[in-house]
């Protein structure tokens, strides 16, 4: 994981991130060493639903999936991702509005609080496979900032 503020590429620690409400912790890539995580944050959290999504170059509509979350945009419930495979790029805003950048990587289990702006690109390995959690079965529904304002 690295993350930074996009505006002047400094780095934001670990505590930081914390208080700005993003969960993130390094958890193993074998089930045995992270299930135990989410089974504590679906029960803490009340997440009911677990998945894996996956997205490779060479997965159909690549392109138009991708476009659904690269404009800013926030959820009504929790963004709850574990990397098992490949990288991605969450742009999150802090509670002053401004852009953190925070590359996730194999490992890298990351949580993006509900009803926060945010937006998510692939790198250019255009690989990632992720665990995600839900708190609602209608899943992962985006409501875009440029509708909003
Ligand atoms: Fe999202």
């Amino acid at each position: 994981m690295k993350a930074t503020w996009i505006d002047d590429g400094t780095p934001i620690a670990l505590d930081v991130l914390a208080a700005e409400g993003i969960l993130y912790e390094r958890l193993s890539t074998e089930p045995a060493g992270y299930q135990p995580t989410m089974d504590v944050l679906k029960t803490e959290r009340g997440y009911v639903e677990q998945d894996v999504v996956e997205l490779r170059p060479t997965t159909p509509n690549l392109d138009a999936i991708c476009a659904k979350f690269d404009g800013e945009h926030l959820h009504d419930e929790d963004e709850v991702r574990f990397v098992l495979e490949g990288e991605g790029v969450f742009d999150i805003r802090s509670g002053a509005d401004r852009w953190m950048r925070v590359l996730v990587e194999q490992g890298d289990l990351i949580v993006v609080p509900a009803q926060r702006w945010h937006r998510f690109e692939l790198t250019e390995q255009k690989t990632i496979r992720c665990v995600r959690l839900f708190q609602d079965t209608s899943g992962w529904v985006p409501h875009y900032r440029d509708a909003a304002e």
